[in-house]
């Protein structure tokens, strides 16, 4: 082996090294990652189909009065005209038959980024399941028609961006059946936390794969599905570990009842229900699911997903609409402002820099980690009301600050300023008895000072050194390129079979 290369790589190696802390500092939280495992689409074995015993013979009369996949098109597109300075209207992808699948935002800020939560309610997952999507049209015109009237539209208008999806599957829609033009479960079509199901990407259904990379793209902080076929508010786990009807409760089992109950009480009467008390349940205490959109965003999209029945009759006639709509008008919308009514909404800033900082926030005793948005730092984390909860922002680089807060009925707002962790710069001089607090701005700020100067000192000796280095490694190279390629004729047989 040639000596003066392995020097040459070794301290290059060793030059980027010393290097690296400062820059890792900058860099981002985790990154969402997919398990990849053997793909089983045993359907038989993972589909339910509940309700379709319950169901009467279809019968064409009956989607009289809905709007077809056509006419939804023209209405959203119509929407975007009427209202263009509180929406933007764009589509997340294509269905298997090429249908784009539209999107309404609905904002004062429509299409911009802003340190505000997000909402998303996705309708018609299941193509015989249309209610949705006729109630999600009524409430984007609602909201259109009252915003600078109704202080409800103000607040969702101005504190939130809302995302409304009404069909995610208009090619069942067309077929008049629950499953896509494959015929396959759009809610059974996600990964699994469970079973090695859906993980491979290029098998996924592209309705599937455009909820999965907005998601990816938008930072949600909670949504619903809408279904129907029953009269309940459905939240995490949708699928227990061992397959049986239990409580499976996730995390958060207490912010989602929170969350099915603001449902589910300001309906006109899902909250009597005999079957479900309270008019909600967990999923996998009702039926288990394995594959579903819930939990998946949940767990992979940080997003806090209900899935919604808001009709005992899956098809009901076009005639009942209007009721329907105002048995879930105020559910639909108090959902979206109890984002910014509950739980704890805040911005995590550098100390030294300023800037707005991606860190991690947990809750002490639930493990769920929410993630600030890179641009902001904003950060929105939806809890039961009346709690005391210990926050704890943390970010690598800096050191972790914790708060202890008390959420009453009305959200809380907190804000984090991290100060770099000094443990990493051990040359710094080590400083005492400054425990900064979320605003205080004590002796950390001079010290702070003196670390970057120290660090500058620090950066430039090491460019210094390297470029020495650098020098010494190419009047070597010469000699060891001949050198190199002697030995490489020579030993070329050898060479290849030493490489596995
Ligand atoms: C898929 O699941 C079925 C039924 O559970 C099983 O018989 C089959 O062997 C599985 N296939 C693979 C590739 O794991
Ligand atoms: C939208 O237009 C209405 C009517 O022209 C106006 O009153 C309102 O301020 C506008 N809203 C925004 C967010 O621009
Ligand atoms: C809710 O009201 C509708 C219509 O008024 C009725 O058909 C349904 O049975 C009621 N459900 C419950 C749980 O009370
Ligand atoms: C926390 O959740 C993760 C999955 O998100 C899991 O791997 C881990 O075991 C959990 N930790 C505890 C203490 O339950
Ligand atoms: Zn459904």
């Amino acid at each position: 082996m040639d000596l003066t290369g392995a020097i040459c790589v070794s301290v290059f190696a060793l030059a980027l090294l010393s290097l690296f802390p400062i820059n890792a500092v900058a860099r981002g939280g985790d990154r969402i990652s997919f398990h990849s495992g053997a793909m089983n689409h045993s359907n038989g074995f993972l589909t339910r189909h509940l309700f379709e015993a319950k169901e009467p013979p279809f019968r064409e009369e009956i989607t009289w009065g809905y709007m077809s996949n056509f006419e939804l098109e023209k209405s959203i597109k119509e929407f975007g005209k009427r209202c263009a300075n509180i929406s933007y209207v764009y589509s997340i992808g294509e269905s298997v038959q090429g249908f784009p699948l539209w999107v309404i935002e609905i904002s004062d800020k429509p299409g911009q980024k802003e340190p505000e939560p997000s909402f998303k309610y996705i309708g018609n997952v299941h193509g015989d399941e249309p209610v949705g999507r006729e109630l999600l049209m009524r409430l984007a015109n609602w909201l259109c028609d009252n915003y600078m009237k109704d202080p409800l539209a103000n607040l969702i208008v101005e504190k939130v961006h809302l995302h409304i999806l009404p069909s995610m599957n208009p090619d069942g829609f067309a077929l008049r059946r629950r499953g896509n033009a494959n015929n396959v479960d759009l809610n059974r079509d996600f990964p699994d936390q469970f079973f090695p199901i859906n993980d491979v990407e290029s098998m996924r259904q592209p309705e599937t794969i455009a909820i999965m990379s907005w998601l990816k793209k938008k930072h949600f902080t909670a949504s619903a599905s809408l279904h129907g076929g029953a009269l309940v508010a459905n939240y995490p786990w949708d699928g227990s570990q061992d397959k049986r009807n239990k409580y499976y409760a996730c995390p958060d089992d207490a912010a989602f009842q929170f969350m099915a109950t603001v449902y589910s009480r300001s309906h006109h009467n899902m909250s009597l229900s005999k079957e479900f008390p309270g008019g909600i349940t967990n999923g996998a205490f009702w039926y288990p699911i394995y594959g579903g959109m819930q939990d998946w965003n949940y767990i992979h999209g940080g997003c806090f997903e209900i899935t919604l029945e808001i009709s005992d009759i899956k098809w009901p006639k076009a005639k009942e609409l209007d009721v329907l709509w105002e048995h879930n008008r105020m559910s639909m919308l108090t959902l979206i402002s109890s984002l910014v009514k509950a739980g704890v909404h805040g911005r995590v800033f550098s100390g030294e820099t300023g800037f707005p900082l991606p860190a991690s926030v947990i809750v002490e005793g639930i493990n769920y980690t929410v993630t600030a948005s890179s641009i902001y730092g904003d950060y929105h984390r939806i809890l039961a009301p009346r709690g005391s909860y210990k926050v704890i922002a943390s970010m690598p680089g800096y050191q972790t600050k914790s708060t202890q807060i008390q959420i009453g009925d009305e959200g809380v707002n907190l804000d984090f300023i991290l100060n770099p962790d000094e443990s990493i710069n051990k040359e710094a001089k080590p400083k005492k008895g400054c425990e900064c607090n979320c605003n205080c701005n004590c002796e950390g700020i001079g010290n702070t000072k003196l670390l970057q100067f120290f660090k500058r000192i620090h950066m430039e000796l090491y460019i210094f050194a390297f470029l020495i280095l650098l020098f010494l490694c190419l009047l070597f190279k010469r000699k060891s390129i001949l050198k190199f390629s002697r030995h490489n004729r020579q030993y070329i047989g050898a060479k290849r079979s030493a490489v596995v």
